[in-house]
């Protein structure tokens, strides 16, 4: 047997132009642009074309999908139509995965694996995941769902969903920038899922609706709802270094920091910490600002030498509530930006497949005896 890595660690197990990693400098690049350039200067809909097709688009080219994009943001009417008989204190992700899952109905060829009809599919659910979760948003607020209006952005268009108010510049634009930087990341948990399941040829709904599954751990994309949980559990800022240093000697994990590749901070949280700053004095959340800051300050004294910084949940929470999104929205935004990455991953995978099946270590015993039930 070849060697063992436990959690697959280190082994690498496929090949992607999408988004490089450099784990020890802190460096995260879409098809090679550093991703501070993206979520300075970009939008999501130009990130999602530079992913998919591995360079930014011309004027017309961005145009035409954009137009595309949002020619498909309505789901069909029964998707809509579940949400109002769904338990409205079900949680977002278990409703979202759900729903995704249920698109595939309503497609008249789901299991269409060629390379434009996997686009076509993944541009379809990239553009209605977010009226799923803002319609259910409503509909368990006791409210009607709002229709996509396709003459707004990816951002602009969920948050009036969400709220039947534009958004301002400054909200659309931070959702965007969130957007951007959530999109695509190596071969992380979900994204191996999805191509996991792909490269049994199943289906591309299949293939997003596990990976769904897999962001929503606490140890994956559910780690910035941890966050909020643990921000709204240190009563003051007094209490700060009392409650991180019981869990740093509990040997207790603290919630958005830490990676499995970054050793160093994750460029991710650098930009978001700036946005995270700017919203919440922009919003009167100084105070969350400030006791997100004193963590990092803490965690940097004792946990540094071992490799640990805060990770792309860590401000993405405050960033979130100060854009007026409910605590258990957070992961579903997380899924709605990396739809784009694990479609991007389904097609290179689909274009070069190879069925992932690893092998077990096996550890239990050997030549044992059958014995018969009532003598056990
Ligand atoms: N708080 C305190 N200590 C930590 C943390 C943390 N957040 N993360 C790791 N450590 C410590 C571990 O206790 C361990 O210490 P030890 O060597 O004394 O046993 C050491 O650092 C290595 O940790 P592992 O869990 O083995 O590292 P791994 O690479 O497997 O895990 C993970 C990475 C799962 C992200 C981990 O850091 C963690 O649980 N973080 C908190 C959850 C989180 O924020 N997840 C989001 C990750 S980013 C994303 O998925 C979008």
């Amino acid at each position: 047997m070849s060697d063992y890595a436990k959690g697959l660690e280190g082994v690498v197990a496929g090949e992607t132009q999408m988004s490089y990693i450099n784990g020890q400098q802190g460096i995260l690049e879409y098809v090679g642009i550093p991703i501070g350039e993206l979520s300075s200067h970009s939008t999501f809909e130009e990130t999602v074309f530079l992913l998919w097709n591995r360079r930014l688009p011309k004027r017309a080219e961005l145009d035409a999908f954009t137009k595309d994009l949002r020619s498909r943001y309505q789901p069909p009417a029964p998707i809509i139509e579940r949400l109002r008989g769904i338990p409205r204190d079900a949680q977002p992700m278990h409703v979202l995965r759900t729903l995704v899952s249920e698109l595939a109905l309503h497609d008249p060829d789901p299991n269409a694996n060629d390379i434009p009809s996997a686009q076509s599919k993944s541009l379809t659910i990239l553009a209605q995941a977010p009226a799923i979760v803002a319609a259910f948003d409503r509909v368990r607020r006791g409210l009607d769902p709002v229709r996509p209006d396709p003459s707004l952005s990816f951002a602009e268009n969920f948050l009036t969903m969400l709220n039947d108010k534009r958004p301002t510049p400054t909200m659309a634009r931070a959702f965007d920038i969130c957007m951007i930087l959530h999109a695509d990341h190596g071969l992380n948990n979900s994204t191996f899922t999805a191509r996991v399941i792909i490269s049994t040829l199943s289906d591309v709904y299949s293939a997003m609706t596990g990976a769904i599954g897999s962001l929503r751990g606490p140890l994956h994309g559910g780690a910035n709802e941890g966050v909020m949980h643990m921000l709204n559990e240190i009563p003051s800022l007094a209490e700060v270094e009392p409650y991180i240093m019981g869990k740093i000697q509990r040997k207790e994990k603290i919630m958005g920091f830490g990676h499995r590749v970054y050793k160093a901070k994750d460029p991710r949280a650098t930009d978001l910490m700036t946005l995270a700053e700017k919203l919440a004095n922009d919003t009167g959340n100084q105070d969350l600002y400030a006791k997100s800051s004193k963590i990092e300050k803490i965690m940097e004294r004792e946990l540094a030498a071992k490799g640990i910084f805060p990770n792309v949940d860590f401000y993405s929470a405050t960033t979130y509530h100060c854009i007026g999104l409910k605590l258990d929205l957070f992961t579903p935004m997380f899924a709605l930006s990396r739809l784009a990455g694990w479609s991007g991953h389904v097609i290179e995978q689909l274009s070069d497949n190879r069925l992932f099946r690893p092998t077990v270590k096996y550890t239990g015993p050997h030549d044992a005896p059958y014995v018969p039930i009532d003598r056990r």
